[in-house]
Parts: structure tokens; sequence; C-alpha cells
């Protein structure tokens, strides 16, 4: 990535004020909640930040508008968590000629790393490894059919968790009745598991691999509305580790769930300063996921922050 820097007045050095345009996805999730919130206050004026947000409610246009009207605005830095992977070129390469650092959060993208001075996330490919390892041991030597509530289509956890969760359970006996998006909400997950049920029956199928809590604790209300138990006589695993997910895993509605932190807004906000001051920004930065049963979720969850 390049650690480009910004020439504008208040350029970040010195104490000065640092003037961030943070292009957020939208609020489709209890994550994102979570994101928004760690973001919000690491880039808080007590912290020298000037905050411009904008959320643009899951809509890639509006994101790009965003980023766009940042540009224009003549911000110190540009913050996203882009939506969606592809049809960022054009608008990175903006910023980039305008001499506007961009940061990436949480999401990737599929342009050249040139265009951004550095990202910082989760390991979403790891992330459905974890998950898959897990089906694979629990079910993979029994016929198990599964069910899977995508992500946003086209956005990189998507992709990412279905190819590490695909890659775990080959070989298994589990097999792959549908797979369509939920959108990472909890209204897109339970319509879209009220239309499995109603394809398959609840006696059909199995499991169920949500891409993200929200999707599982949807999923949940349309298996107990077809009078079936979820977590028994339909396995749940998810992604996340967010409250209300990891309550429906002490709650044996869920079986199992791999975490994804959002809790990024301070490494953010160190990267943002030290490349609009100047310095040399590590440009990938992962953070570290953990993974729960039931009893890790118990003993964990009076402590969770999110
Ligand atoms: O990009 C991270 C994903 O986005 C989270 O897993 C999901 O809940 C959110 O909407």
């Amino acid at each position: 990535p390049d650690t480009g820097s910004s020439d504008s007045a208040d350029g970040g050095g010195g104490g000065d004020v640092i003037t961030v345009g943070f292009a957020q996805t939208g609020s489709e999730s209890g994550w994102r909640s979570a994101n928004t919130e760690s973001m919000k206050a690491a880039f808080s004026a007590e912290n020298g930040f000037d905050l411009v947000f904008n959320a643009a409610d899951n809509d890639t246009a509006a994101q790009i508008a965003a980023v766009r009207s940042f540009i224009n605005q003549g911000v110190d830095a540009i913050v996203i968590a882009p939506i969606v992977e592809d049809g960022w070129d054009d608008v990175l390469q903006e910023a980039a000629d305008a001499d506007i650092p961009v940061i990436l959060e949480d999401r990737t993208v599929s342009a050249s790393e040139d265009l951004y001075a550095a990202w910082i996330g989760l390991d979403f490919e790891q992330e459905g490894v974890t998950a898959g390892e897990w089906a694979a041991a629990e079910f993979g030597d029994t016929e198990t059919n599964m069910v899977v509530l995508e992500g946003t289509t086209g956005s990189a956890p998507a992709n990412d968790r279905a190819t590490g969760f695909d890659a775990a359970i080959e070989g298994t006996m589990i097999t792959k009745l549908d797979s369509q998006t939920g959108d990472f909400t909890r209204d897109g997950g339970k319509s879209v598991m009220e239309g499995f049920i109603q394809n398959y029956g609840v006696d059909g199928i199995d499991l169920v691999y949500a891409h993200n809590d929200d999707m599982a604790l949807g999923a949940i209300e349309a298996i107990e509305a077809a009078g079936a138990v979820p977590g028994e006589d339909i396995k749940i695993i998810s992604i996340d580790a967010v409250h209300d997910g990891m309550q429906a895993l002490v709650d044996g509605k869920i079986n199992y769930i791999v975490e994804c932190n959002p809790l990024l807004g301070d490494l953010v906000a160190a990267a943002v300063t030290g490349v609009v001051n100047g310095e040399s920004v590590e440009p990938v930065q992962y953070v570290e996921d953990l993974a729960f049963d039931q009893a890790a979720a118990e003993a964990a969850l009076p402590d969770r922050k999110y």
C-alpha cells in the first residue's frame, strides 16, 4: 500500500485537529453498531479528531458518493469500511490524486494496494475455516443437510467466509442444500430461512451456517415459528459473537460461534495519525478472533464489551 500523506494546512502534525471522513457501510447488524461505536470513540474531539461520519445504508453507490464528498471537502484522511470488494478503483484514484490518504477498516477491496495506505481488520477466510472445521468434526461423519445464510453479495466477509467454510467441510458427509443472501440482517436471515423451510421442510434441514449472528437470530425466529427447536432439531453455526448471539449460544439456540472483533477504532485512529504525520504504518493489520462453544460463551458473556 501507498503511505501517502495529506498536504492540507491542518494535516495532523503538531497537535492540530485531524479531519477524518469515515464511510461506514450502514447499520445492518449488532456487529456494525459496535464497530461504529468503537470508531466514534477513537475519533473523538478529545483525541484530536474532527470526524465526518457517513453510514451508507448498505448502498454501494451512496458509499462511493460519500467518499467523493469527503474528497471535495478536503479532509485530511478518509477511512472506509467498503460494503463490497469491487468498484473502488476510480474513487480511490481520485483520493490519491487529491493527496488524501485512505485507510480501510473491516472489509477489503479488490483494487490495487497502491491506492490505500493501510487495511485493519479480520481474517474472514480463517473465520470460515474455523466454523467449517467445527462443523466437520461434529457432523462430518453423518449425512447432514445444510443451508447457508450468506452475507451481503460481493462483500469480502461473504466471499471469504464461504471459501473458508467450503474448504474445511470438503470430503465430509455435509451436503449444501442451498445458499442465499440474507444481507447480514436479522430480517434477511428470517425471510431466507422461512423460504428454506418452505422448500425443504424443517425435517429436511439439519444445519444452518449463518455468515453472521444477526441472520442466525432471524433464522431462530423462523425455525421456532415452524414449530422446531433451534440448536436441537436444526443446529446453527454463526460468526461475530455479538452479545445477542452469545446469549443465544448460552441458551442452546446457537451451537457454535466464531468471533469477528468489531473493536477496531483505536488501531484505525493510530494508523490515520501515523499516515497523516508521514510516519511509516504497518500496511496490513489483522486482529485476532476467538471461537466459542456453549461453555466458553457462558464463561465469556459477563465480560463481553459488545
Ligand atoms: O464485515 C463484517 C461483517 O459485517 C460482520 O460479520 C457482519 O455482522 C457485519 O454486517
